[in-house]
Formats: C-alpha cells, sequence, structure tokens
C-alpha cells in the first residue's frame, strides 16, 4: 500500500510515517520542512513543498501518483499565532486542504484521514463531548479545522472520496525516544522546559471550575494515535463516506496532576507558581471515545503515567 503523508516530518507525522513503515507500506512524506525534520522519516521518500503555494498545485498531483490513500496531518497548529495572523491561517490551512483535495481529485487518489482537532468544540457547554456536540470553535486555528472538515465532507459528496476526521484531543508522549515533541508549545514540554533549568513550571489559572480549580484536558499518547490513523486507514471503503471521530481517552487529568506526574517521573521537583487564567482556555475538555472504538476498534491503550515517562525520555535525547 502506498501512503502518502503530508506533515510526515513533524512530531505526530514521524510517528505515523514510522508505524506505517514498519507495517510493510510504501510511504512518501509531503513536508515543507519548517517545523518536521528530515532525519525524522527514516527510509520514507520525501518531498519538500509548501501545499498551500498554488504554484505547488502540478508537483502535488505528481507526488501524489499511484498513491492508495493520504493521511493529512501538515497544518500550522498554534492557536495565537492564527489569533495575530488569521489570513495566513486560512490560506496555510484550508489552501493546503483545497490543494491536496484538487490533486487527490486529479491524480485518482480516493481516501484520506483528515487531522481535525477538539479545537473545533471551542469552549463547549458540557465538559465531556461527543462528535455531536455542536462545533464553535473560538480561534481561526479552529475555524480552519472546522472548515477542513466540511471540504473534506463535500469532496465526499461530489466525487466520491472516503475521508476519516481524526478530531485530536491533547496530543503528548514519545512513541520512540528520538520522535519526541520538539516544540515546546503545549503543557507537558512547557513543564519540561523550566524545570531542567531548576526553575517553577507555571500553571495558567487554578481558579477554574474544577475540582482542583486547574485545566482538565484528555491527554492521549502520540502512539495511540498514530495507531488511530492506521486503523482509520485500514477500515475506510470505497464508498465517499466521511466519518468523524474523536480521538482521545474519555479521562480527564487536571494540570496539577499532569504536573504531579512529571515530578514523578523526572525526579525533579519544583513546587509551580500559578499565573493568571489563559484566555480562551475551557476548564474542562474531554472526549467521549465511544464512537470510535464501537466504529474501528480502536481504543488508547497508554496512560498519563506511560505519556509522561515516554515524554522525559525523549526530553533528555533532543537535538538542538
Ligand atoms: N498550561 C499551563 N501551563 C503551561 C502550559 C499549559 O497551565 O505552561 C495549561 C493550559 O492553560 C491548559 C492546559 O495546560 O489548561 C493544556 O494546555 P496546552 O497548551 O497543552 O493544550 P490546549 O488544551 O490549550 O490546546 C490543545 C492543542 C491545541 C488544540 C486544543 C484543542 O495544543 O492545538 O488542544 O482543544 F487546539
Amino acid at each position: 500500500m502506498r501512503v502518502v503523508v503530508t506533515g510526515g516530518a513533524g512530531y505526530i507525522g514521524a510517528h505515523v510515517v514510522r508505524l506505517l513503515t514498519t507495517q510493510g507500506c510504501d510511504v512518501i512524506v509531503l513536508d515543507d520542512l519548517s517545523f518536521g525534520r528530515a532525519d525524522r522519516i527514516g527510509s520514507a521518500r520525501l518531498v519538500t513543498l509548501d501545499l498551500a503555494m498554488t504554484t505547488n498545485l502540478g508537483p502535488l498531483t505528481d507526488a501524489l501518483a499511484g498513491a492508495d490513500a493520504v493521511i493529512h496531518l501538515a497544518a500550522r497548529k498554534q492557536v495565537g499565532e492564527s489569533m495575530s495572523r488569521p489570513a495566513w491561517y486560512y490560506q496555510q490551512n484550508v489552501g493546503g486542504m483545497a490543494q491536496l483535495l484538487l490533486a487527490m481529485e486529479a491524480a485518482g487518489v480516493r481516501k484520506l484521514v483528515y487531522s481535525s482537532s477538539a479545537a473545533t468544540y471551542g469552549m463547549p457547554d458540557v465538559g465531556v463531548v461527543t462528535e455531536d456536540t455542536p462545533l464553535r470553535p473560538i480561534n481561526p486555528y479552529g475555524e480552519t479545522k472546522v472548515v477542513g472538515e466540511q471540504m473534506a465532507g463535500a469532496a465526499a459528496r461530489a466525487w466520491g472520496l472516503s475521508v476519516v476526521s481524526l478530531r485530536y484531543f491533547n496530543v503528548a508522549g514519545a512513541g520512540w525516544p528520538d520522535l519526541g515533541d520538539p516544540a515546546v508549545l503545549n503543557l507537558v514540554p512547557m513543564v519540561f522546559e523550566p524545570l531542567s533549568a531548576g526553575e517553577p513550571p507555571r500553571i495558567f489559572g487554578d481558579d477554574h471550575p474544577t475540582p482542583d480549580g486547574t485545566c482538565v484536558r484528555d491527554y492521549v499518547h502520540v502512539m495511540d494515535l498514530a495507531e488511530a490513523h492506521l486503523t482509520a486507514l485500514k477500515a475506510m471503503d470505497d464508498g465517499g463516506t466521511h466519518a468523524i471521530f474523536n480521538v482521545g481517552t474519555g479521562r480527564g487529568y487536571s494540570v496539577r496532576e499532569v504536573v504531579a506526574e512529571v515530578f514523578r517521573a523526572s525526579g525533579l521537583v519544583v513546587p509551580p507558581v500559578v499565573c493568571p487564567r489563559r484566555e480562551g482556555d475551557p476548564a474542562l475538555l474531554i472526549a467521549d471515545p465511544t464512537r470510535i472504538r464501537l466504529a474501528l476498534g480502536w481504543e488508547a491503550s497508554r496512560g498519563l503515567e506511560e505519556i509522561v515517562a515516554s515524554a522525559w525520555a525523549a526530553w533528555g535525547q533532543r537535538a538542538g
């Protein structure tokens, strides 16, 4: 099976690529290498291009020739940046998706796994969200992910594309120590960084309506997430359908619980400082993962301890 992975040199993408490769797939990575790193994709073939550039439609279509499926992870994903550069986020994420769909149609590739996000829900009224919870994104990043799902659905209806959209919750951990998250943009690495320097981690608000006052999230191991992509790919038929799944564990942990787990895994303890709430943080965001379990038989098998321990091992190995 030949699979094209856009964003395959990034943190999540590299896990998907390695899993596909170990299962004998022929993998082609499309990545602009703005965050991705070529040394993370092993023997997969790399095509370096920015999907969103309209002049790249030809090379993109060529790269898809003969592929059986696409896993589309390439996107910008920083919420704060999306608020300061909204048009660029639309150009990159929505423009990139448009180009990809045009190229897939032209190349006759009819299977897609699309990387969506819990950011599509925004600040839901309920703590545990099903796929039917209304989508009310509160930032341009989340909006682009909603539009991406809509585009995928429209392509399914128009020309028979089969799509699975996966709404990722809080992804962390490392499946292999050399594939840790190189960015310091999410809670786990944002605790590691100060702690490694003997400084206190920061907690953004302890006055939320949650049991310990800190925000509760559903942390999913990147390896479980990567496996969800492969499961989705294998289950997909040629029927021109669009299935949407939450990818989470159904279990929430507070920021304080995550920080305590980092102290345990690292053996380092510097009491955290409590800062003001961060704008736009929902107090609770937990996946109801029932639909993906029933439809695909996927469920997360790794918990917070393994997430943090694997991330810490990878943190110790990170280069640069
Ligand atoms: N947090 C801290 N201190 C830090 C870093 C984070 O207290 O130093 C808190 C945040 O306020 C939040 C929680 O830890 O309550 C998790 O924060 P992250 O930034 O790791 O993750 P978010 O839940 O804010 O966002 C993640 C992804 C987004 C995606 C969103 C979907 O990073 O891309 O989930 O819900 F949009």
